[in-house]
């Protein structure tokens, strides 16, 4: 079975992706910035490598440690980001600087890293990142994030029309408000919950495992002729009104 990289492991996507392709049958690689808290969430299942994929260095060296291990790469999922809230005239530089890092910078040197490890032995490979439903439709205080994820957006596009020819594909999907530990501040009590829902068409509120189906699939065979494509998935957030009643 191909071999899988998960960047930002430790986190909800992160878990729910790894609970899917295991039970696909995936070989994993899994990185996070914390060992103990890979271990934690995976035991002695998969390899397991920490590091920090915001800089050029520390994404090649995730990827260096699992050549080391002697995994050869196919696939990449990078889950590494963080929501950071707040009006542009109230968001601190070092908080801007920090969602910049977490979801463009990272995505940018890890994408970088794995297209390297694939071209270095002229092989296909296809990757997926994680950008937000608030990269495409104007949402209240979320420009930080929304600039950093639209970055991400490009950066797929970008390179999915660089590497075509190689056979490397390139996808982003783009989910609405999930349940996991980002959102544990927001979504904290029943009255936030509803509040949330109540801007999405669909009702309820999405889940990891939704998107770590979606991601799944842009991983797999199944989609070998999907490239360079942002996948929304965000309950019509993003392109219809909820009707109101
Ligand atoms: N949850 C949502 O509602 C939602 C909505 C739209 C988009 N997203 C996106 O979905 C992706 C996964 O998020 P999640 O919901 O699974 O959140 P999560 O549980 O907090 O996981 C995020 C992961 O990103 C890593 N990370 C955070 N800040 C980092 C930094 N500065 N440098 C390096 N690594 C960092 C953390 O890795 P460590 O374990 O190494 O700390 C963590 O495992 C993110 O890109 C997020 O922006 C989430």
């Amino acid at each position: 079975m191909p071999t899988i990289l998960i960047t930002g492991a430790s986190g909800g996507v992160g878990q729910a992706l790894a609970r899917h392709l295991e039970a696909d049958g995936y070989d994993l690689v899994l990185a996070g910035r914390d060992a103990s808290r890979l271990h934690a969430a995976y035991g002695d299942r998969h390899l397991l490598i920490e590091g920090d994929c915001t800089t050029p260095a520390g994404a090649s060296d995730i990827i260096g440690k699992s050549a080391l291990a002697g995994r050869r790469l196919d696939g990449l999922a990078h889950c590494v980001g963080n929501i950071r809230l707040g009006a542009l005239h109230r968001m601190k530089e070092e908080d801007f600087s920090d969602c910049l890092q977490a979801n463009l910078i990272s995505a940018f040197h890890t994408l970088a890293a794995f297209v390297a490890h694939l071209r270095a032995d002229s092989r296909p490979g296809a990757a997926v990142m994680v950008s937000s439903a608030a990269a495409r439709i104007g949402t209240p205080n979320h420009e930080a994030v929304a600039a950093a994820k639209a970055g991400v957006e490009g950066l797929g596009r970008a390179a999915a029309a660089t590497y075509a020819a190689n056979g490397i594909r390139v996808n982003v999907v783009a989910p609405g408000i999930m349940e996991t530990p980002a959102t544990t501040g927001i979504l904290g009590s029943q009255v936030a919950r509803d509040a949330a829902a109540r801007q999405y068409p669909l009702p309820g509120i999405g889940s990891a495992d939704e998107l770590a189906g979606l991601m799944a699939w842009l991983l797999s065979p199944a989609a070998a002729r999907v490239t360079g494509q942002v996948w929304s998935l965000d309950g019509g957030f993003s392109s219809i009104r909820p009707l109101v009643k």
